[in-house]
């Protein structure tokens, strides 16, 4: 979808479709509502009054203007109850729009800003909360299909319109296509299937990232892992033909080399389970269990499209987790980069071991804080549902930050405790660790294996997004399949970067 901005009054504007917005159970039209129904015989007003649109939250309406103006249709669009609006709403609210015109094939709208003077966002606000929505809502998968490719239908063209300054505009549109790229580049890799989006693909698309934006890039071969001595990750990555890979993107926006924040994502292009192998019902899904690692990649592309004046490093460990006859096995004793060894009781347990050694490699870089997103539980599933990301961190402020910025980009997230009783059922009895426990507690048990791998006194916040990487059913926001989650909740968690406080806990 193009942007426009353009210098205008709505009621001069000649367009096939204005989209305009309603508050369910207001008396008063919002402002650019009210104009656009003034010149039209109050149309807007008469299917209101009239009870046939309420404004309930994604209600829609095309009207039709028949002449009396020079725009030709009105789409209306419910903004739910006043008092329950956050930009999440309006963000739900275009991506309505924007799919409602698409499948009537009108591929063209202007959206006049600002709304009402009294719109709890201001117009940069607006213009980026619905640029954002609208991009994300309009997302589709095309490229592998062959056939009738001429019946996908596209939305091409959004024109703001505005009579007042258009900078605050350009500034919150701009913003709003950095955050939407980085989604979409998230959403295209985890879509993509296993035999193509291989630990190779998917390090040379961190590669191509990284060089589009002058980033430092290298690559973390098996046998420099071997030297290194990263047992856990070989480990995983023995069982398939394909080689392991550790991609390192350092994003340093001034020559001054500063401790980075650091960005750790699960990169394993297919889960199997290995040779605890995982039932053949929704193994295709497995596919998506890189998507810790897309998000990286994604936020990545992000924050240097922004310019953020924060050093962020990422740290991307990629391999496959098959059965083969060199596949590690349950029982087997792994030392790993940090030295301790670990038991693997269960080899389908690979999120962690991969993630153990990116974390311990993460302390070479002395970090200000470490984060690291992962599809690591089902159990994480089992306690959250379907929508909601595992939030474990050992800094309160980070997890604070952390969870100020989900809410800001509407993802969700929810605290789970890292109390050191849990590790309790974590000691084997020939080796430091036991890479899995029983079933109680899945997603703390994984999150505690992690935190043994943490460099000391270094704030660390791991999101266990098992359940939110892939939507079953779609959403207003999130078309059935990949859904980008972390890129927008990382991305304004760095926007305002500051270093966090001395002595957390
Ligand atoms: N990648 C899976 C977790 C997962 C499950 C992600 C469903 C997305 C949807 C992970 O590697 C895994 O297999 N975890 C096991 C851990 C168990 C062996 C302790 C699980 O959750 O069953
Ligand atoms: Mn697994
Ligand atoms: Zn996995």
């Amino acid at each position: 979808m193009e942007v426009k901005i353009q210098t205008g009054e709505i009621t001069t504007t000649a367009a096939e479709a204005v989209v305009l917005f309603h508050f369910e159970g207001d008396v008063n039209l919002l402002h650019a509502t009210a104009t656009v129904n003034t010149i039209t015989g109050s149309i807007v007003s008469r299917v209101i009054e009239a009870g046939d649109f309420r404004g309930e939250h994604l209600e829609n309406m095309i009207l039709f203007t028949k002449g009396s103006a020079p725009i030709e249709r009105i789409l209306l669009i419910g903004l739910g109850k006043k008092e329950n609006f956050t930009a999440q709403t309006l963000r739900e609210a275009m991506a309505q729009a924007l799919k409602t015109l698409r499948d009537r094939r009108q591929p063209r709208a202007v959206l006049p800003i600002p709304f009402d003077p009294e719109f709890p966002l201001d117009m940069e606000e607006s213009a980026e909360t619905c640029v954002l929505g609208g991009i994300l809502g309009l997302y589709q998968f095309t490229e592998l299909l062959t056939r009738d490719r001429e019946k996908i239908k596209d939305f091409h063209l959004l024109t703001i319109v505005s009579g007042r300054k258009t900078k605050p505009l350009a500034r919150g549109v701009d913003r709003a296509k950095a955050v939407a790229a980085g989604i979409h580049l998230a959403r295209d890799l985890v879509t993509l299937p296993s035999n193509q989006a291989t630990p190779a693909f998917l390090a040379k698309r961190a590669r191509d990232v990284a060089a589009q934006a002058g980033m430092g890039f290298k690559l973390i071969r098996e046998p420099e892992a071997k030297k290194l001595g990263m047992g856990a990750f070989l480990a995983v990555a023995q069982g398939s033909e394909e080689p392991g890979l550790i991609a390192v993107m350092d994003y340093q926006p001034s020559k001054k080399k500063s401790p980075p924040v650091i960005l750790v994502g699960k990169g394993i292009t297919f889960d199997s389970g290995g040779i605890s192998i995982k039932p053949a019902k929704d193994m295709d899904k497995m596919k998506h269990d890189m998507a810790g690692s897309a998000a990286v990649i994604g936020t990545m592309q992000t924050i240097a499209a922004l310019s953020l004046p924060v050093r962020v490093v990422a740290i991307i460990p990629f391999t496959e987790n098959l059965p083969s006859g060199k596949a590690y096995k349950p029982g087997d004793v792994i030392r790993s980069l940090s030295g301790l060894t670990i038991e693997v009781i269960n080899t389908d347990a690979e999120g962690r071991m991969i993630l153990a050694d990116a974390l311990t490699y993460a302390g070479r870089y002395k970090p200000q804080a470490i984060i690291d997103l992962a599809t690591l539980t089902g159990a994480c599933i089992v306690a959250l549902g379907d929508n909601v990301a595992g939030l474990f961190s050992n800094d309160d402020q980070l997890q604070t930050r952390l969870q100020a910025a989900a809410e800001e980009s509407g993802e969700r997230v929810w605290p789970l405790p890292l109390w050191d009783s849990y590790l309790e059922s974590m000691k084997s009895d020939v080796a430091d660790l036991k890479n899995v426990d029983g079933r109680k507690a899945g997603a703390i048990t994984a999150a505690i294996f992690l935190k043994q791998f943490v460099p000391q006194s270094t704030p660390w916040a791991h999101l266990d997004i098992a359940g939110c990487a892939w939507e079953d059913k779609g959403s207003a926001l999130v078309p059935k399949g990949a859904s980008g989650m972390g890129v927008h909740l990382l991305v304004r968690l760095l926007q305002s970067w500051k270093p966090l406080d001395e002595g957390h806990k």
